[in-house]
């Protein structure tokens, strides 16, 4: 069998989502040659080694292992007050009282305790978002064999992930679902789509390059090839998949008119990330300038979006979606894999 320079039999990467997956999609895209992937970002180390143990058991093919690499801002409790006041009309409306909010963390990111935890399964690949760990865990990765990947929304930052050890780079187009890879600029105004950033970086960088962002069938998987991709990675199409837990309410908007109208926001999380345009992001506007940084604007939403999602709404919840929600089937992961596949 031949083998894409993934070490997967496919050059295609089933897309890490937090929030959405656990290592049954991971699985059933690998048992289809392709590269699963499992987004650890909101996993605790315990539940991580948990959920990679699963594939092992399952699976002998390679897989992938995510992370968001971001630096934990410090607590800021006046930016906390004034985030929570804008939410005060609808903790009235849901009689939520503001006080009984825990502060939590949202997003982890990547520690030497998550590597310690890594080296037992020593994966094929581990792929990260927001940068890169430092240098000496990238060089004690890739001892053990696997391949570095990170995320790059420009040129600039795909030619700083070449220099700082990146065996590959992920080539987010502004397109692309969920949170914007962005680490060296937050200027979102500026961040190419696919189709310009794609060919941009193949040029820019002698690393393979991987295409993502609204490749939805296997048209866009050739495409994304023609464009001079070595490999696609493929986020929003697996939402709908039975392996995939994405939420009632999120499964409802995938698959109405809703879908056609996505934005980039921060009101999750604090950095944008794209999702259908909902209620609150209509209200708030999908950028506030009151968010508090990564990942702490989490807390303020989240008893909004429990409350929500209780009565079949989805007004507060992360619909996280790329532009193009057209590829989204409910079909098993692994047919969608090969159905993608066919493009390359
Ligand atoms: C629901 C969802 C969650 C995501 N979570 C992560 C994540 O945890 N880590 C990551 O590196 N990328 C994450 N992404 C971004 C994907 O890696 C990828 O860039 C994107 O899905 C590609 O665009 P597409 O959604 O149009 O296929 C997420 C995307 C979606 C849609």
């Amino acid at each position: 069998m031949r083998m894409s320079f993934l070490g997967s039999e496919l050059p295609l990467i089933q897309a890490p989502m937090a929030g959405v997956q656990l290592s049954a999609l991971t699985i059933a895209v690998c048992k289809a040659g392709g590269l699963g992937s499992l987004p650890c970002a909101m996993l605790s180390v315990e539940a991580m080694r948990n959920e990679l143990a699963a594939i092992r058991a399952a699976t002998e093919r390679p897989f992938n292992v995510n992370f968001f690499v971001h630096t934990p801002p410090a607590a800021d409790p006046r930016r906390e007050a004034s985030w929570r006041a804008a939410f005060a009309p609808y903790y009235r409306e849901y009689g939520i009282d503001p006080e009984s909010i825990p502060a939590g963390p949202g997003r982890a990111p990547f520690t030497a305790e998550a590597a310690d935890a890594l080296e037992e399964f020593k994966p094929a690949v581990v792929s990260f978002h927001f940068g890169l760990p430092p240098t000496d865990l990238v060089r004690r990765m890739q001892k053990w064999g696997c391949k570095i990947l990170a995320s790059a929304t420009t040129v600039d930052e795909a030619r700083w992930l070449e220099a700082h050890g990146a065996d590959a780079v992920i080539a987010q187009g502004v397109e692309a679902g969920g949170h914007r890879g962005n680490f060296l600029s937050d200027d979102i105004s500026t961040q190419p789509g696919t189709f310009a950033l794609v060919p941009q970086v193949v040029r820019a960088v002698k690393v393979p390059v991987i295409a993502a962002g609204g490749i939805a069938d296997a048209k866009g998987v050739a495409a994304a090839r023609a464009l001079g991709a070595s490999a696609v990675q493929i986020g929003t199409a697996y939402l709908l998949c039975p392996e995939a837990t994405t939420s009632a309410v999120h499964r409802a908007a995938l698959k109405s008119e809703a879908a056609r109208n996505t934005a980039l926001t921060n009101l999750f999380t604090g950095r944008p990330a794209r999702g259908i345009v909902n209620r609150v992001m209509r209200e708030l506007g999908p950028i506030n300038a009151a968010a508090p940084a990564f990942p702490l604007a989490t807390s303020a939403i989240t008893p909004l979006r429990s409350k929500a999602e209780a009565q079949g709404r989805g007004d507060f919840s992360p619909l996280w979606s790329g532009q193009n929600a057209t590829g989204c089937r409910e079909i098993p992961a692994g047919e969608l894999t090969r159905a993608l596949a066919q493009g390359w």
